[in-house]
């Protein structure tokens, strides 16, 4: 029986993670600060024929992490797999938002990945086997405009699981970063931003997914089979990537344009605003 690690498992991707790996009747630790939507991710996961505990963690947390790792060592004296997939969002111009929501982004998706990945490796060199599935996104790969805090986290995410793919090979560890675009969660419930419009647009674009948490869990849960060290599982962040790649001119006028588009609405905004600022009579 498999021996997989998912963080943030109490809720959307890592919930649909642990129903795929439940499905080859895998041992789960189901570890988030949600110990409620843990709970009844470990019912679904029984359910679809799994196994699973569940552990109270705080990826931001070196402690917690090494709490778990003895744990992990008593409980299977070993790990197969390691899901770094606990997660947060932010959105807002350079210039909006405040510092300390850049430091929560940091601390979760990048340093909480970092740890993770830091805490399993000496277990599985030793046992000379496992394999880590990072969680990075679409916007590690590209950069749409008013997210510079979450795509700079999601950015660290592939490069580290990069420079681990290779690091990690001649000891028979594998690596592989997960990169969907939008898809429909509770990510955007916790999303901090200061811009009144970002929530309505993340709706937007959640609903226009043509893939669901239970695609692209399974299309990670492939790609990791494989070893392969990107997973870009929607064809239009595929699309996306290959313009960035192949086509800069095209990729250069189509992001200008949802900049351009953004400062429209936020000139509009302050123009409103002034407007409303005004004292009646004038
Ligand atoms: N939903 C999308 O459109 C989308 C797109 C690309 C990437 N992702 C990434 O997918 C991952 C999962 O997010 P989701 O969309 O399923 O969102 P979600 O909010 O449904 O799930 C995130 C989970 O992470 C847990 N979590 C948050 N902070 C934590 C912490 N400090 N310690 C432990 N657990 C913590 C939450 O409790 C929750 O269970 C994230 O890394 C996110 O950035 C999501």
């Amino acid at each position: 029986m498999k021996k997989v690690l998912i963080t943030g498992a109490a809720s959307g991707l890592g919930r649909a993670l642990a129903l795929r790996f439940a499905q080859h009747g895998a041992d789960i630790c189901i570890a988030d600060i949600n110990m409620e939507g843990a709970a009844e991710t470990l019912g679904l996961v029984e359910q679809a024929g799994g196994r699973g505990w569940l552990y109270e963690l705080d990826v931001r947390s070196e402690a917690n992490w090494n709490a778990l790792r003895d744990e992990v060592g008593q409980r299977w004296q070993g790990i197969d797999v390691v899901v770094n997939n606990a997660g947060v969002a932010t959105g807002d111009r350079i210039d909006a938002g405040e510092w300390a929501w850049w430091e929560w982004v940091i601390d979760i998706n990048l340093k909480g990945v970092a740890l993770g990945c830091r805490t399993f490796t000496p277990m599985m060199k030793q046992q000379g086997h496992g394999a880590f599935l990072n969680v990075a996104s679409l916007a590690g790969l590209m950069v749409a405009p008013s997210m510079a805090s979450y795509n700079a986290t999601k950015a660290a995410v592939v490069a580290i699981s990069e420079t681990m793919h290779f690091e990690l090979q001649p000891y028979g560890i594998g690596v592989t970063a997960l990169c969907p675009g939008f898809f429909r969660t509770n990510l955007n419930h916790g999303m901090k931003t200061s811009d009144p419009d970002m929530l309505k647009f993340v709706d937007k674009v959640f609903a226009a997914s043509a893939l669901d948490a239970a695609d692209i869990a399974d299309a990670g849960y492939q790609a990791l089979q494989r070893n392969q060290l990107i997973c870009n599982p929607h064809p239009v962040g595929r699309r996306a990537y290959f313009v960035k790649k192949y086509l800069p001119w095209l990729y250069r006028k189509h992001v200008l344009k949802m900049a351009n588009a953004l400062k429209q609405r936020e000139d509009q905004r302050n123009a409103f605003k002034a407007g409303a600022d005004q004292p009646l009579g004038r």
